[in-house]
């Protein structure tokens, strides 16, 4: 659906506005983020957990200049491990509060219950769909999943729609699960915005260099910056809007309790 590539190339379009960012790669199935950047990485995130790294050990910074840590681990997996482990993972993570702007998780695809604790950690989410029936009612099964368990918080989420035809498409697709989550959620969806179909994403990643530096003119790199101008107002408002960091993150995965408290 291009979860993926949208996280690298977005990291990168913030990165060009002169923001720091990192990505987190969460996602263990086939497209990598060190893959799609040309990269193989030496550690993960794992290895804070089975090797004690610390943070700037397993940090990499990928061809494209942006800093990353890759996956290795699964959500689930954070269950496997002990208290003490947990505590010393979520000390080194938190070192990226002062470091970064944006922490950005790459997931992969499907929900978990780990995944809905993260989601209902984050500072907002960003919901990557494509204008095919299929995409748009997964979208609105997560949407679904995690609105029902949310109950007394009110997770920010913002949608993208990915590899549109034309941008009538993508207006008709935001408008359709914009309006079922109104209707049956009672939630008010906002879109972030769009990315065209576009070859060169393809091409870009068999290149395995981020179209947003092959190709900066092609009509995805351009939908980024869109959305990256969008993005970054928002996130720089006044302290009672503006984001709550990491450690506000972490605090509240702490406070769900089921992933740090995994005590076995
Ligand atoms: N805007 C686009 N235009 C053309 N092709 C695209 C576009 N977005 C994604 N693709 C194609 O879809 C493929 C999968 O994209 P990506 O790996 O980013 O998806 P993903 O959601 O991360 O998948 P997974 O759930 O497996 O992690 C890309 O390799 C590319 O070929
Ligand atoms: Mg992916």
């Amino acid at each position: 659906m291009g979860k993926s590539n949208f996280t690298l190339n977005f990291a990168l379009g913030l990165q060009t506005a002169g923001k720091k960012v990192v990505v987190l790669d969460l996602d263990l199935s086939t497209a990598n983020i060190n893959i799609l950047m040309g990269g193989t990485s030496r550690y993960s995130l794992a290895d804070i957990f089975r090797k004690q790294k610390n943070i700037w050990e397993v940090l990499e910074k990928g061809a494209a200049g942006i800093e990353y840590i890759a996956g290795g681990l699964e959500i689930e997996d954070l269950l496997e491990f002990d208290k003490h482990s947990l505590t010393f993972f979520w000390s080194q993570i938190q070192e990226l509060q002062s470091y970064a702007d944006f922490i950005l998780l790459d997931t992969g695809a499907g929900i978990s219950k780990e995944l809905v604790d993260f989601i209902l950690a984050s500072d907002e989410t960003i919901l990557v769909t494509t204008p095919e029936p299929t995409a748009i009612a997964d979208s609105y099964a997560v949407l679904k999943t995690i609105f029902q368990t949310a109950k007394n918080s009110n997770p920010k989420f913002r949608l993208v729609v990915n590899r549109a035809q034309t941008y009538g498409e993508a207006v008709e697709t935001s408008r359709a699960l914009k309006s079922a989550s109104n209707k049956f959620l009672k939630i008010e969806l906002n879109t972030l915005g769009f990315m065209m179909e576009d070859l060169y994403v393809r091409k870009s990643v068999k290149l395995q260099t981020p179209f947003f530096n092959a190709f900066p003119n092609c009509e995805a790199s351009k939908n980024i910056k869109q959305i990256v101008n969008s993005f970054i107002p928002e996130n720089s408002l006044n302290s009672s809007t503006a984001p709550k960091g990491i450690r506000g993150f972490i605090e509240k995965l702490m406070i769900r309790g089921k992933i740090s408290q995994g005590e076995k």
